[in-house]
């Protein structure tokens, strides 16, 4: 269980200053300078002892990632470019970093650009959140008035500027690549990956893309050492984590726990418990709409981590906790998944463009119980020609909901078909 004083963001709640002198009051900014002094190398390597793994939904190794950036410059300029495009149904942390703690974000930024060489960083915000990027903004001003951003930046000796982007709205934006298009001013579209954007990123050049919470655990990270985050969690799943939780819990929050914590325990201590008592939860998507629900009976002994989600058929996501209890017509909020995958579609490749219509209609149908059994089994079947057939993510993210959906309440969809009977909610 986490102590407070092992809280890497101080004022998630926005109870505190959240102005420079406040942060600086709560210990961020100290010693910048120091940290940056001790070189990319020992950066890279206490990065990557911390088990740091990226908090954008993927998890894929932080220090690793890093790692790949070219050592020595190639006469390209590397960049730095943060995913603030927070888009994922259900996830709401890094707009609580974002207005409340930017300055955490802020000096991640400087310590994680230069251990990646680059002397520019663009933070890429979705385009709805518009008071979060007020308060980003006014936190990069007051950074660069007092030194922190800037030629020398922190005292540093590293010329570094800092870029606020707004997005226009576009989920597909938050796909790494489809935000480096919209950067350099063209259509949000997936690019093939590979190459990765360490080898040819933003305008052909060596890129890095980390998640906003990513970044903003760096400087405390590095304070404190190593091996200090990877003290929490499981093996592989380490360290503190900010989890979203919504729906139909008692009270909804963001708080930042342990890695690994069980879903129980995060729920009874953070959230008052779920609405009418354990025994009405029905089912849960863990991370973000992206992964498969489970229903209650996985719930009630599950570990909240990378490994143990993805053991039982879904996955941490960007660790979107959204809770439904039994007044929840479970074929509709799945539905609704659908139709947002299919509206969010950059149409640029036919599995996805095409099935996540497919997916929908039927979907549609199914909500109305308008449709005959073995259309269960096509359905499962369509999601399977677009799962892993798609250049991006987004075809994964349109199949596998209706997967989860499929395996866990089967019984539901054909009793839906059979009686016709919808629930008065979903008319
Ligand atoms: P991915 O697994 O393809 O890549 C993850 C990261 O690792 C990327 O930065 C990629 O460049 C890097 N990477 C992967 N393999 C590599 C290799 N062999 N060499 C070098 N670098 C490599 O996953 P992707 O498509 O970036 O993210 C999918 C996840 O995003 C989903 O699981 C979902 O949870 C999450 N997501 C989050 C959203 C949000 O609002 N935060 C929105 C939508 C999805
Ligand atoms: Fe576009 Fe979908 Fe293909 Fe991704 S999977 S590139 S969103 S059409």
């Amino acid at each position: 269980m986490l102590k407070d004083e092992d809280r890497i963001f101080t004022n998630i709640y926005g109870m505190k200053d959240r102005s420079l002198r406040g942060a600086q009051a709560r210990g961020h900014w100290d010693g910048t300078a120091g940290l940056i002094e001790r070189g990319r190398d020992w950066i890279i390597e206490e990065m990557k002892s911390s088990g740091l793994r990226g908090r954008g939904g993927a998890g894929f190794p932080t220090g690793l990632k890093w790692s790949f950036m070219p050592k020595e410059s190639d006469g390209r300029p590397a960049y730095l470019v943060v995913n603030a495009d927070e888009s994922e149904p259900g996830t709401c942390k890094d707009r609580e970093i974002m207005r409340h703690d930017p300055h955490t974000l802020i000096e991640g930024c400087l310590i994680a650009s230069f251990a990646m060489n680059a002397h520019a960083c663009y933070i890429y915000i979705r385009g709805e959140y518009i008071r979060e990027r007020e308060a980003l903004q006014i936190a990069i001003d007051e950074a660069y008035d007092a030194g922190l951003v800037g030629p020398n930046a922190a005292g540093s000796g590293w010329d570094f500027d800092l870029y606020l982007v707004h997005g226009a709205g576009a989920y597909i934006c938050g796909e790494e690549t489809a935000l480096l298009e919209s950067l350099e001013g063209k259509k949000g579209m997936p690019r093939m990956k590979p190459p990765f954007p360490a080898g040819a990123g933003l305008y052909g050049c060596p890129t890095t893309v980390n998640n906003v919470e990513s970044i903003a655990v760096v400087p405390t990270i590095l304070r404190r050492g190593g091996s200090w985050f990877a003290g929490f969690g499981r093996p592989n799943n380490a360290g503190t984590k900010l989890f979203a939780i919504s729906g139909h819990v008692n009270n909804p929050c963001v708080v930042e726990e342990e890695m690994s914590i069980p879903f129980r325990e995060l729920i009874d201590k953070h959230c008052g418990g779920i609405r009418g008592g354990w025994e009405n939860l029905k089912a849960v998507i863990p991370g973000g709409s992206s992964v498969p629900l489970l229903p209650a009976s996985t719930m009630d002994e599950a570990i909240m981590d990378f490994d143990w989600l993805r053991e039982h058929q879904s996955g941490l996501g960007t660790a979107a906790v959204i809770v439904m209890d039994q007044s929840t017509d479970i074929i509709k909020a799945i539905w609704r998944l659908s139709a947002f995958y299919k509206h969010e579609s950059c149409g640029q490749c036919t599995p996805c463009r095409e099935g996540a219509g497919w997916m929908m209609r039927v979907m549609d149908r199914l909500v109305k119980g308008d449709a005959a059994v073995e259309e269960i089994d096509m359905l499962l079947e369509v999601t399977k020609q677009v799962e892993g057939h798609t250049i991006c993510a987004l075809g994964d993210a349109a199949a596998w909901p209706i997967q989860g959906l499929i395996r866990h309440f089967r019984d539901e969809i054909e009793d839906r078909i059979r009686t016709k009977r919808v629930p008065v909610a979903a008319e």
